[in-house]
C-alpha cells in the first residue's frame, strides 16, 4: 500500500519508456520542475495509459529502430485518444520517430549517423522553441541512426542539425511535438529550459508536485488504510529509506508503529549507539533494540563462502523478526497487521527491455541486495510509503520530517554489514574489531577533509592475509587492509575516488600507528565494472 499514483492531486506527465538509458532522468527532471511524472512501459495498454489521466505523454528514446519487426510502440487508438482528450504528446529521439512513422510520415536509416554533442539551428522560435531564454543555435546531445525523412501531414520542422537532419518537429494543432535529441541530459545545456517552456507555456501544466503535499497525501492514505486498533511493524536498518519510511508512518499513526533494530555484531564502530540516539532523541521513534551478536556470530563461525554468509544472516534476521512479532502479539492481544518497507521507485519501475532480449517487459528489482525475505506465514500487508519516490526525493521528505541532515547524507551500508567486508570467516581473531577501528579512522579522515558528501560510499575491507612488516625495529607479520571510496550516481556503476597522495599517506600512517595487528594499507583503484563496490 502506498499512495495510488492515480490519486496524486497534481498535473501529471506520463512517460512511456522505450528503453533509453535516460528515461528515468526525464522523470526526475520533470519532478524537479515540481510536476508529478511517472514512467510506465512503452507497450502499456491504452486503458493503462488513459487511467493515469495524463496531461502530457512523453514517448522516450530507446535502442530500437522503428523498422525492426516487433519494435515497441504505443497502442492502437493512442493518437485518437490523445487528440480527443486534449493530451499533449512529446516524442524524444526514438519517440519522435514513432510519431513520424505512426502518423503517416517516413523514417529512414540516416546517411550520417549522429552521436554525441551536435549543434542545431532553430528555424522557428515558436512552440517548442518559444522560450526567450534559448538561443537560435544550441548545443545538444544526439544519439540516433535513423532519421525523419518525410513528416506526417500538418507537421513542420522547427530545428535542424548542422548536417541538415531533422532535429525537432511539431504540429501544434494536433498537440504533437518531437525532439530528435535528448533535452534531459546535461550535455544539452538548454534542454531543461526547453522542457520547462514546453510543459508550462505550451502545455499549460501547473507546478504542483511538492514534497509537503506528498507528505500530507501519504499521511492521509496511511490513516485511511490502517484501522484505529491495528498495529504496524517496521525493521529499521539504520539507513535513510527505512528511517524516513518509519518516521512518516509514525507521524500518521503514532505509537501503534513498533520498530525493531537488530545489532547483528556486524555493524560499524559505535553504530548501534549512534543510530539509536537518532531514533530516540531526534525522531522519538518507538524502537526495540535487540542485541543478537552472539546468535549471528555463532551461526557464522567457520563460514567462508560469501553467499552462505548472506543466507545465514538473512535467516537469523527473519527468526529475530518473527520472535519480535510474536512477542508483540502477546503484548497487544492481537497480531500486527502491516509491515512498513522502504521500497523506492527505482526498485519497482518496469522498463522496456533491450532489443533481442526476447522479453516484453523487464523489472528492475534489486533483490540480491535485500537481506532475505520476511516470513510469509505472518501474512502482513505491506505499507510502502516511498514507492513513488527517487532517493533525492526521500531525502527531501526526510528533511521535512526533521530527520537530521547528517543522517540523511549517510553513505549506503549493506544489509549483511561487515560480513561482506571481512573476507572469509568473520569470527576469526579480532578481525571484526580491527576492521571497525580501521573503517572509523578512514571515514573520520574523509569527513575531516570535507569529502564525505562528494564520495558516494567509502569503507575499509579486512584481508585475512599476513604480510611482513617492520615496526619499531622489529619484524612484524601483520594483517593487510584495503580502503575503498567511490563516486557514483546510483551504485549501478562507480568509479574510484582520486584522493591526493598526502591524504592516503596520512590515513595509512594513522591506521598502522593506532590499530594493532595491521601493518599494510592498500587503496582499491578499480571501477565498477569490472569489480563491484563491495569486495564479497
Ligand atoms: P556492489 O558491491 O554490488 O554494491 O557494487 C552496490 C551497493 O549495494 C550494497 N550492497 C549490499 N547491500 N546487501 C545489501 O543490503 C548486500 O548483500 C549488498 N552487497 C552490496 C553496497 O554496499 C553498495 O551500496
Amino acid at each position: 500500500m502506498a499512495i495510488d499514483p492515480k490519486t496524486v492531486e497534481s498535473d501529471r506527465v506520463l512517460i512511456l519508456d522505450y528503453g533509453s538509458q535516460y528515461t528515468h532522468l526525464i522523470t526526475r527532471r520533470i519532478r524537479a520542475l515540481s510536476v508529478f511524472s511517472l514512467c510506465i512501459s512503452g507497450t502499456s495498454s491504452l486503458k493503462t495509459i488513459a487511467d493515469h489521466k495524463p496531461r502530457v505523454v512523453i514517448l522516450s528514446g530507446g535502442p530500437h529502430s522503428v523498422h525492426t519487426p516487433g519494435s515497441p510502440s504505443f497502442p492502437d487508438g493512442f493518437v485518437e485518444w490523445a487528440e480527443s482528450n486534449g493530451v499533449f504528446v512529446l516524442g524524444i529521439c526514438y519517440g519522435l520517430q514513432l510519431i513520424v512513422q505512426r502518423l503517416g510520415g517516413e523514417v529512414r536509416v540516416g546517411e550520417k549517423q549522429e552521436y554525441g554533442r551536435m549543434e542545431i539551428e532553430v528555424e522557428k522560435a515558436l512552440g517548442l522553441f518559444g522560450s526567450k531564454n534559448c538561443g537560435d543555435t544550441q548545443s545538444v546531445w544526439m544519439s540516433h541512426g535513423d532519421e525523419a525523412a518525410k513528416l506526417p501531414q500538418g507537421f513542420e520542422v522547427v530545428a535542424r542539425s548542422k548536417q541538415g537532419a531533422v532535429a525537432a518537429i511539431q504540429n501544434p494543432l494536433r498537440r504533437f511535438y518531437g525532439l530528435q535529441y535528448h533535452p534531459e541530459v546535461t550535455h544539452s545545456p538548454e534542454g531543461m529550459e526547453t522542457l520547462r517552456y514546453f510543459l508550462f507555456d505550451v502545455c499549460g501544466v501547473k507546478a504542483s508536485w511538492k514534497m509537503e503535499n506528498v507528505l500530507d497525501e501519504e499521511i492521509k492514505v496511511i490513516n485511511e488504510t490502517v484501522g484505529p486498533d491495528e498495529h504496524v511493524i517496521c525493521a529499521l536498518s539504520g539507513g535513510v529509506d527505512s528511517t524516513v519510511a518509519a518516521t512518516l508512518v509514525h507521524k500518521a499513526i503514532g505509537d501503534r508503529l513498533h520498530c525493531i533494530f537488530v545489532d547483528n555484531g556486524l555493524l560499524r564502530y559505535k553504530e548501534m549507539e549512534r543510530v539509536m540516539e537518532t531514533f530516540e532523541r531526534d525522531l522519538h521513534l518507538p524502537v526495540t533494540c535487540v542485541d543478537a551478536t552472539d546468535q549471528f556470530l555463532s551461526e557464522l563461525k567457520g563460514v567462508d563462502d560469501p553467499e552462505k554468509k548472506r543466507k545465514i544472516i538473512g535467516k537469523e534476521f527473519i527468526c529475530i523478526f518473527d520472535d519480535f512479532a510474536h512477542e508483540l502479539e502477546q503484548k497487544l492481544g492481537r497480531k500486527p497487521s502491516y509491515l512498513v518497507q522502504g521500497t523506492l521507485y527505482p526498485d519497482v519501475i518496469e522498463s522496456c527491455p533491450p532489443p533481442g532480449s526476447g522479453s516484453t517487459h523487464s523489472h528492475t528489482i534489486k533483490s540480491h541486495h535485500n537481506v532475505g525475505g520476511l516470513p510469509k506465514d505472518m501474512k502482513l500487508k505491506l505499507i510502502e510509503p516511498l514507492k513513488l519516490l527517487f532517493k533525492d526525493e526521500v531525502r527531501q521528505l526526510g528533511k521535512i520530517l526533521n530527520v537530521p541532515e547528517g543522517f540523511l547524507k549517510r553513505h549506503p551500508f549493506p544489509g549483511p554489514g561487515l560480513a561482506v567486508r571481512v573476507i572469509g570467516d568473520v569470527t576469526l581473531g579480532n578481525y571484526l574489531d580491527t576492521l571497525r577501528l580501521v573503517d572509523e579512522i578512514f571515514i573520520q579522515s574523509i569527513k575531516d577533509a570535507g569529502l564525505y558528501d562528494v564520495i558516494w560510499q567509502a569503507f575499509a575491507v579486512f584481508l585475512p592475509v599476513r604480510t611482513v612488516g617492520v615496526q619499531g625495529d622489529q619484524r612484524t607479520h601483520g594483517h593487510a587492509v584495503a580502503l575503498r571510496a567511490v563516486t557514483s550516481e546510483d551504485g549501478m556503476t562507480a568509479d574510484w575516488y582520486p584522493f591526493e597522495g598526502k591524504f592516503l599517506a596520512d590515513v595509512s600512517q594513522k591506521i598502522c600507528n593506532s590499530v594493532r595487528g595491521v601493518n599494510r594499507v592498500s587503496y582499491d583503484i578499480t571501477s565498477k565494472p569490472p569489480s563491484t563496490i563491495e569486495w564479497e
